[in-house]
């Protein structure tokens, strides 16, 4: 039996001519229209493993701050640490850029994100009332 690790990921930023990963964007965000709204502000930065892309992730920045909109790992390689790579992926980018810091948002009911996201160093700073209606 083999267990793949997030070592053997490459994380990278997606090309201009390589097709955007909607199929792993709509697991994080149901609405179409809504990633549309923002794909085209940001970075999208991929992880491949065996030239596959497996996980995905945007982010938003401006001067001093960055966001990440939307976070996906394929549904077969979730726990298995990737989505926790990303996440320090996209805060070394945005400090690099000189962001003084990184947001992510999510429902108050995704229980097992607002973990992941605490464990990985973000703190909750707000809660918007019916954001997602
Ligand atoms: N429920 C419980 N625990 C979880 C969950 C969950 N849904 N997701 C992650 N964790 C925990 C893991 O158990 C692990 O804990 P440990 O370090 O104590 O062992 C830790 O978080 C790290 O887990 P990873 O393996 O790094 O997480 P994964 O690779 O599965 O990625 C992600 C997490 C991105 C949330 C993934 O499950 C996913 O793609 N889900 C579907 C899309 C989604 O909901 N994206 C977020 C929407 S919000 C937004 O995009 C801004």
């Amino acid at each position: 039996m083999a267990a793949h690790l997030a070592g053997d990921i490459k994380i990278r930023e997606l090309s201009k001519e390589e097709a955007i990963p909607y199929d792993l964007l709509l697991l994080a965000d149901p609405s179409a229209a809504a990633i549309s709204s923002y794909i085209h502000t940001g970075e999208i930065v991929v992880a491949e493993r065996d030239k596959g892309i497996i996980a995905t992730y945007v982010l938003v920045k401006d001067k001093v701050s960055a966001e990440i909109k939307n976070i996906a790992v394929h549904s077969a390689c979730q726990g298995q640490g990737i989505g926790k790579a990303l996440l320090h992926d996209a805060a070394q980018r945005a400090k690099e850029k000189g962001c003084k810091n990184i947001c992510i948002g999510t429902g108050n009911s995704s229980i097992g994100q607002l973990y992941l996201y605490q464990k990985q160093g973000f703190e909750m700073v707000e809660i918007r009332k019916d954001f997602f209606y």
